[in-house]
């Protein structure tokens, strides 16, 4: 995957990029990250990108040519495809894993970021695929959103993390939240690991962790498990987990 980040704050995704999974991913050739810096499409010696907004308003709007000789400079009009381009605001779409599932097939993304008042429209119009949002709050600029959108995206993508297991069972994948887990050691402050957990027995384990994910969808997310088709059966166990859960957790608040 290639990925194009058009800023006017270039280092802000560099540094964010170049940490952890995805710095490793790009070291392993797995993932390429360019982040264009806008100002030098300024085309004056100043470096100015901006100017006011006609029909009044505070603040400065990002300019057309400059955005657009910038995302030119990324291919051959004459041979080569337009690459895919998002721009990052709080008027796009809300983020979801199915969205990110789908860019994540894509070979090269371009992250268009805006800052100050936003982008003339008609250079959108001419080079935006879709306006993608991280949620219904407003950032400073599409930075920070473009991190989190390749974050997502990345992580889906072969050789990133490493085994496909990784992801699959994790919340909302599967439309619902994932199972809590635990590590060592086997008892914690009086509290145990729950002795499926430890009995070997996988397709308990898997049914165990199916049942809890659903269940924690119910407590926490309600609005996702109005989605999910349950079945009575089901209903009758998460009730069951329900009446466990509230037993274990009036004892621990009356041992604390
Ligand atoms: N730019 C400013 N706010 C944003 C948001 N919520 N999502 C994406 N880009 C943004």
């Amino acid at each position: 995957m290639r990925y194009s980040v058009l800023t006017l704050f270039p280092n802000q995704v560099k540094n964010f990029l170049s940490e952890s999974i995805l710095g490793r991913a790009m070291e392993k050739g797995v993932l390429s990250v360019e982040c264009i810096d806008i100002r030098d499409f300024a085309g004056n010696r100043y470096g100015k990108v901006d100017d006011t907004l006609f029909g009044g308003g505070t603040g400065m709007l990002m300019q057309c040519e400059p955005v657009y000789q910038a995302f030119s400079s990324l291919y051959n009009r004459d041979s080569e495809k337009k690459p895919h381009c998002i721009f990052m605001s709080p008027k796009g779409q809300v983020l979801t894993q199915s969205k990110a599932r789908e860019l994540a097939s894509f070979d090269h993304l371009v992250f268009l970021c805006g800052h100050y008042e936003g982008i003339d429209q008609r250079v959108l119009d001419e080079i935006v695929d879709e306006e993608i949002s991280i949620g219904d709050y407003v950032l400073t600029g599409g930075e920070v959103a473009a991190c989190v959108v390749i974050d997502c995206i990345s992580r889906m993508i072969p050789g990133v993390l490493p085994n496909s297991e990784a992801y699959e069972e994790e919340s909302h994948m599967q439309g619902y939240l994932e199972a809590p887990q635990y590590t060592k050691p086997n008892i914690w402050h009086d509290q145990e690991v729950p002795e499926v957990m430890l009995s070997g027995n996988h397709a308990k384990i898997k049914e165990w962790k199916r049942l809890h994910g659903l269940y924690d969808t119910w407590k926490k997310r309600p609005d996702m498990l109005v989605k999910l088709d349950v079945s009575a059966e089901d209903w009758k166990k998460l009730l069951e987990i329900d009446k466990e859960t509230q037993e274990r957790n009036s004892i621990h608040k009356n041992e604390n």
